[in-house]
């Protein structure tokens, strides 16, 4: 039996900062962001967004024509959590009319937790094949004004479908893990941005991808040369060519930093989304491949700071380009709005209510889904009046 993703679609905000913006603010080079960390863009968030707002924009045309019935499970996967105790899947619940018997839980390990979900999804519908489960990954990546981590800023979302009929991905069930204890990446609860050690992450980073890679073949899995190319988590771009000439020099095989360009398209132009970057690069990978992938096995590196890594491998159907969704994506990034610095900073340093005063959101994205106030501690979301369809 297959078991894999069904069904797939990612959501970007209608606002991005130009990193070349960013650069001049610095006094850095924008050549240190275009090509040094291989970004243009940073995605952010409007007053009006959030992970919820961002998942249900992902989620929404996978549950189209009553799509959504046959779901049983809703894991949310995120690193930007809104509630300590209730999972942000339950606002979708409502936002987007799921059905009442299914379960709904939040998963959390840094930029691991979607591929923790897809693996339990993969448990769950093996146990029972008729049931569906939904994964969302939504996330804000914040390190804070003049970091060395803010131009690796970024946001977005991607909702996946993982059923018995895999349309566009089946998930191979061999796969490489590895954990440490290690302080690269993390945020207090009482804090709003990341603290990092960047350069120690980048190394933790590429130490794992080599345990993993390494557990993935005492499990028998598949030699470098079967797999037609390999994405990964993408904090920034330029870490794919970092993990790909550090997999194949590890195998004594050649590298071409070319071939990595089709599973960055989209990363570029978004900067980091924790969780969802890794399958957004997927994405970006089956759309901007000019050859037919039908049949090729792809390899995934799945990375979250803490530390958990992960190394599995998945499998092109023969009909995947018919899901892709590429023109409604192109279109989403081309429509986007550039903010200015000052704009950028204002969003960044707005300070939310936490003494349970009410706000109403000003409204400024233009997504299905938007966060209407804050009342009471109470997040009220809604369909906005101002959405504007994306898909041409
Ligand atoms: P930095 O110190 O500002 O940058 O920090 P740099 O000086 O290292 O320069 C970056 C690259 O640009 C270098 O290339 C330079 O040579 C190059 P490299 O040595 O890496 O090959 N460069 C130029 N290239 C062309 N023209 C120029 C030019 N100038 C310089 N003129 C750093 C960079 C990534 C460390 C920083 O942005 C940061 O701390 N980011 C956040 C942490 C991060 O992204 N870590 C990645 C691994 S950990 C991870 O992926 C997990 C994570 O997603 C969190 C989670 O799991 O939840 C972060």
């Amino acid at each position: 039996m297959l078991i894999g993703i069904d069904d797939l679609n990612f959501y970007v905000p209608s606002f991005y900062l130009p990193l070349a913006t960013l650069a001049k603010q610095k006094g850095e080079l924008p050549e240190k962001y275009h090509h040094g960390l291989g970004q243009r863009h940073m995605a952010i968030p409007s007053l009006d967004e959030d992970i919820v707002t961002m998942a249900a924009n992902a989620a929404y045309p996978l549950l189209k024509k009553d799509k959504g019935k046959k779901i049983r499970t809703l894991l949310f996967a995120t690193e930007s959590s809104i509630d300590q105790s209730k999972a942000a899947g339950l606002f979708l619940h409502t936002l987007l009319k799921l059905p009442r018997n299914m379960r709904i839980i939040e998963l959390k390990q840094a930029c691991y937790s979607a591929t923790a979900a897809l693996q339990f999804a993969y448990a769950l519908v093996a146990q029972d094949p008729t049931h569906e489960v939904l994964i969302i990954a939504s996330d804000i990546a914040r390190y804070g004004l003049n970091t060395p981590g803010e131009p690796t800023q970024g946001c977005g979302a991607i909702a996946m479908r993982i059923t018995t009929q895999p349309t566009v991905l089946s998930i191979n069930p061999e796969s490489g893990c590895y954990s440490e204890d290690v302080m690269d990446f993390w945020r207090p609860n009482y804090q709003e941005t990341a603290i990092v050690l960047g350069k120690y992450s980048t190394q933790k980073y590429l130490t794992v991808l080599k345990q993993c890679w390494l557990a993935y073949q005492a499990k028998n899995g598949k030699p470098l040369d079967d797999l037609y190319d390999c994405c990964y988590h993408l904090p920034f771009c330029t870490m794919a060519h970092k993990a790909e000439k550090t997999l194949h020099i590890l195998n004594n095989k050649p590298f071409n930093a070319e071939k990595i360009m089709p599973s960055v398209f989209y990363n570029r132009q978004i900067g980091n989304t924790y969780a969802a970057s890794l399958y957004i690069s997927l994405l970006s990978l089956l759309a901007h491949t000019e050859l037919n992938l039908s049949n090729q096995h792809i390899g995934a590196f799945s990375y979250g700071s803490g530390c958990v890594g992960e190394f599995f491998t998945l499998t092109v159907q023969s009909s995947y380009q018919n899901n892709l969704r590429t023109m409604a994506h192109l279109h989403m990034l081309e429509n986007r709005t550039a903010v200015t610095y000052e704009q950028y900073k204002q969003w960044f340093e707005y300070t939310w209510p936490t003494q349970g005063e009410s706000i109403i959101c000003p409204q400024i994205t233009t997504g299905r889904y938007r966060l209407k106030s804050i009342e009471a501690h109470r997040r009220q979301y809604e369909k906005n009046p101002h959405h504007l369809e994306l898909v041409p």
